[in-house]
């Protein structure tokens, strides 16, 4: 949200009131940390990066200033977006880093003795109501929170590449986590401009999950002979993949037909085996008559007008879609 001074403010829960969060600190300072500190310096906090050494957090800010002047450059920020990245610090350790902090946000290597480490001596030094969150990409948030003092304030904080561009960031509470925690912390993502999702601590959370079994199965496309990895990436980017900068799975399924869903399983079960079956989640909701968008219901539920409104959107967003693809064409093939 933004204030009478026009900067944003972010809050930081507190046992008794709400704090704003003004410094956040960013431990380790590599591909992901430096340019969550640059999402946090572009909005106005105090931020401070540290990384292994003090040269190597040296390093990162001299880094973090240069990328951003390459941003300025190319025209895809301000000016006044390098004065934030000067005002960027540095410490010499997690200690004086922490100690000051509203937010700790760990993006240190995805190795449990590197990341325990580092979480305990953050939540050690931090104030007690700070937030501290972990970037990891798949290490079991309830693990991790055993590292941590007072486990209700942290959770996982999972940004994807490139963090100043990239809109999503799985927010993952561990079963200690306070839900006024996932509170402030989701605010604090809606007002960076970021789109939070709340999800459980699951393997490889929902994003990676999701990702990793659509690569499986490229792959096994590639494998099984039916498509060159190049023609597989056209399909992907150029098929089903352009309706997903505005869909996820559920609304695409209701607009395409549930039943339709539920018939290319049957084929995909007697070719590829029992695995393909279709699910029973979606077998309940067929025989319901909930076919999707066309039927009123399906795992959105629809009246007549919101239906005619969605494929209205729908083609207003698929059309400016394809005029920025044509802006920027895909690799020559
Ligand atoms: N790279 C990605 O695309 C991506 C995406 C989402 C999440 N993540 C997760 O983010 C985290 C960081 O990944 P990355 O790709 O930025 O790694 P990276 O190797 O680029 O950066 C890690 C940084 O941490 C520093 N470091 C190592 N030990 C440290 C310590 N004890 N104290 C302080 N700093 C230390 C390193 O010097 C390095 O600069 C991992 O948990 C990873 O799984 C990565």
């Amino acid at each position: 949200m933004l204030s009478s001074d026009g900067m944003f403010v972010f809050f930081v829960v507190n046992e008794r009131s709400m704090k704003r969060i003004k410094r956040a600190t960013v431990i380790g300072a590599g591909t992901m940390g430096l340019g969550v500190a640059e999402c946090f310096a572009l909005a106005d906090l105090d931020v401070v990066i540290v990384d292994e050494t003090p040269e190597r957090s040296r390093q990162a800010s001299a880094a973090l200033l240069e990328r951003v002047r390459g941003q300025v450059e190319a025209d895809l920020l301000p000016e006044r977006a390098l004065d934030a990245a000067r005002k960027v610090s540095t410490a010499d350790g997690i200690a004086t880093a922490a100690a000051s902090a509203d937010l700790v946000f760990e993006a240190v290597p995805e190795r449990i003795e590197v990341k325990s480490a580092v979480l305990a001596e953050c939540a050690a030094q931090a104030p007690a109501e700070a937030i501290i969150a972990t970037n990891t990409s798949s290490l079991p948030i309830d693990d991790l929170a055993e590292f941590v003092q007072r486990k209700d304030r942290f959770l996982g904080m999972h940004w994807f590449n490139p963090p100043e561009w990239t809109p999503g960031v799985e927010l993952i509470p561990s079963a200690f986590t306070d839900p006024r925690v996932v509170d402030a912390a989701r605010a604090f993502l809606l007002a960076l401009g970021k789109r939070p999702a709340t999800v459980s601590s699951g393997p490889g959370f929902v994003a990676n999950r999701i990702q990793l079994a659509l690569f499986r199965e490229a792959l096994a496309c590639v494998e099984a002979g039916l498509a060159t990895p190049r023609e597989v990436d056209e399909v992907v980017r150029s098929c089903f993949g352009f309706r997903l900068p505005f869909y996820g799975p559920f609304q695409i399924a209701d607009m395409a037909g549930l039943d339709v869903y539920a018939n290319i399983f049957s084929v995909l079960r007697d070719g590829l085996g029992e695995e393909w079956a279709t699910p029973h989640a979606l077998e309940e909701i067929v025989a319901k008559g909930n076919h999707g968008s066309k039927s009123l219901a399906g795992f959105y539920g629809y009246s007549e007008d919101e239906r005619e409104q969605l494929l209205i959107e729908r083609d207003k967003r698929y059309a400016a879609l394809a005029r920025l693809l044509a802006e920027f064409p895909s690799e020559a093939r």
